[in-house]
């Protein structure tokens, strides 16, 4: 591939005076209208997504749109979409049909789509045969081109015409355009773009292209500037964090990044996600072991237990291999908590590779798992083996389902009596005068108090465990 192309000017600059165009357009369009005008950025998919998103409402918020999250009020809606299962497609698919119906009732009505469905030549074939209405398709590889394409659907003023904007892969990577964090205290730091894996169920790396890091210096100078804004705890984002660095003409990996990051003042809290087994080093444990700042928590995606089917998807480790690198970071990191993702009903799965996967589960001892049915992806080499027999499949589903859950519920009541540092996310929907934090370990506390104690920290003693969350009480505090 093409060397990485880093634009921190030339197209930044362009897209600044796009966000100034808007400006004008929109004065001109509220003044008809007798009102401000409003955008709701509606987010499907992973931590990836929200963080585009989050680019994506600091754009339109610096243009001078009143941010909604309504989508059917606002008068700008984009979906920001995600195609790693086929529900995710059908959810928008859902979504769009109502919307089509409502912009009958009121044609001003934008809609645009962005994100990983739009980087699918079928999908977007689909779109153009029946969801006519839309008026702007773009796709992930140029999220930074969001101003001028916004300004352009402004000023189309041929109701037919559909503005499309999809490109094949970039080397491109724009940096500094305006963000809107959704917390004040805690944010997403993307580290690397793409992937290079080609797990066989996988379509991620053709909507998402080739691995492309970011630059160390621009990752800390993000952080930095993020912290001098009140953020104490960031999560770096990429596919596969452990192959950073790769296409970088410094010779750097992702455990010496975490080592510079760790000596930013007034940062308290690193996480990281993904990881991907096959390339989790000794290094990156050792660098674990010694922080003050990483969290004791690794998210790191089995899939299955068993080793033909982890052949056949293409995982490049064993059951085996696996074990030894959780074995390792248990060793280094006894209080580790361990979540993963499994596939399940994957094309040739038998009965016995599905109970080789629920025995994993109990001997890792996840503390929590994301399970999921296998869903086909055109494109990908596992769309053209034997699929699996639906109730056989959901059968499977069930028992791993239950595994995961007894499993989780034993292993978290080993913080049951301790005093443990809560970062406050949340008022608690559910128990009134309750907020929701994370321990450091990423588990879910809820203990009384209000909404002041939000982006805090607190020590917790906590009390009870809840299945996938503790129940504490402050002790520092009223
Ligand atoms: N890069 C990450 C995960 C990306 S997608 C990693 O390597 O782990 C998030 C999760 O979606 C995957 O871990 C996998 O469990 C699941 N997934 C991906 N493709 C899928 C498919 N075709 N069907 C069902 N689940 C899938
Ligand atoms: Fe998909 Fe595999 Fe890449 Fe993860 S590592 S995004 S599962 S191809
Ligand atoms: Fe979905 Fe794209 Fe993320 S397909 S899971 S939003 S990278």
């Amino acid at each position: 591939m093409d060397e990485i192309t880093y634009s921190s000017n030339e197209e930044l600059h362009k897209q600044l005076d796009y966000i100034e165009k808007i400006k004008e357009v929109l004065a001109e369009k509220e003044k008809e209208a007798g009102r401000k005008l409003s955008a709701s950025v509606i987010t499907f998919g992973c931590q990836m997504n929200a963080r585009d998103s989050e680019k994506l409402i600091g754009i339109l918020h610096k243009a001078g749109f009143e941010i909604k999250d309504d989508d059917e009020q606002a008068d700008f809606v984009l979906y920001n979409t995600c195609t790693v299962r086929d529900n995710a497609n059908q959810k928008v698919y859902g979504r769009l049909g109502l919307l089509g119906s409502l912009k009958k009732k009121n044609p001003s009505k934008m809609i645009a789509l962005c994100g990983c469905m739009t980087q699918e030549a079928t999908v977007v074939d689909k779109l153009k045969e029946s969801y006519r209405f839309i008026n702007l398709i773009f796709g992930t590889h140029n999220i930074f081109k969001f101003p001028e394409l916004v300004y352009l659907m402004l000023v189309n003023d041929d109701p037919k015409h559909m503005i499309i904007d999809v490109w094949k892969d970039t080397n491109l990577i724009v940096e500094d355009l305006p963000v809107d964090r959704k917390y004040s205290f805690k944010s997403g730091v993307n580290i690397m773009f793409g992937c290079n894996n080609f797990c066989s169920y996988c379509i991620v790396p053709y909507v998402r292209g080739r691995e492309r890091s970011r630059k160390p210096e621009d990752i800390i100078a993000e952080i930095e500037k993020l912290v001098a804004d009140g953020v104490v705890e960031v999560m770096l984002l990429g596919q596969n964090v452990n192959s950073y660095g790769k296409n970088l003409d410094e010779d750097i990996t992702f455990a010496e990044l975490l080592r510079r990051i760790e000596k930013i003042e007034g940062l308290k809290r690193i996480r990281f996600m993904t990881s991907h087994p096959k390339d989790l080093s000794d290094e990156l444990i050792e660098v674990m072991k010694d922080s003050k700042k990483i969290n004791p928590y690794m998210h790191l995606p089995v899939q299955s237990g068993s080793s033909r089917i982890l052949k056949a998807m293409n995982r490049n480790y064993t059951r085996e291999r696996y074990l030894e690198v959780v074995n390792k970071l248990k060793e280094a990191i006894p209080d580790i908590t361990l979540t993963t993702d499994i596939i399940v009903g994957f094309p040739g799965e038998t009965k016995e590779d599905a109970m080789e996967t629920a025995s994993l589960v109990k001997e890792v001892g996840y503390d929590n798992a994301f399970t999921f049915i296998y869903s086909k992806r055109t494109g990908t080499p596992a769309a053209s083996m034997v699929q699996c027999d639906e109730k056989e499949v959901k059968e499977n589903f069930n028992m791993i389902l239950e595994t995961v859950q007894e499993t989780a519920k034993e292993r978290i009541k080993r913080f049951e009596g301790r005093d443990m540092e809560v970062l406050v996310e949340d008022v608690n929907d559910h128990e009134e005068g309750f907020v929701t934090g994370r321990l450091a370990n990423n588990l879910l506390v809820h203990f009384k108090g209000d909404a002041s104690l939000i982006g805090t920290f607190c020590k917790v003693h906590l009390d009870q465990s809840k299945g996938f969350y503790l129940l504490g009480t402050r002790i520092d505090g009223n």
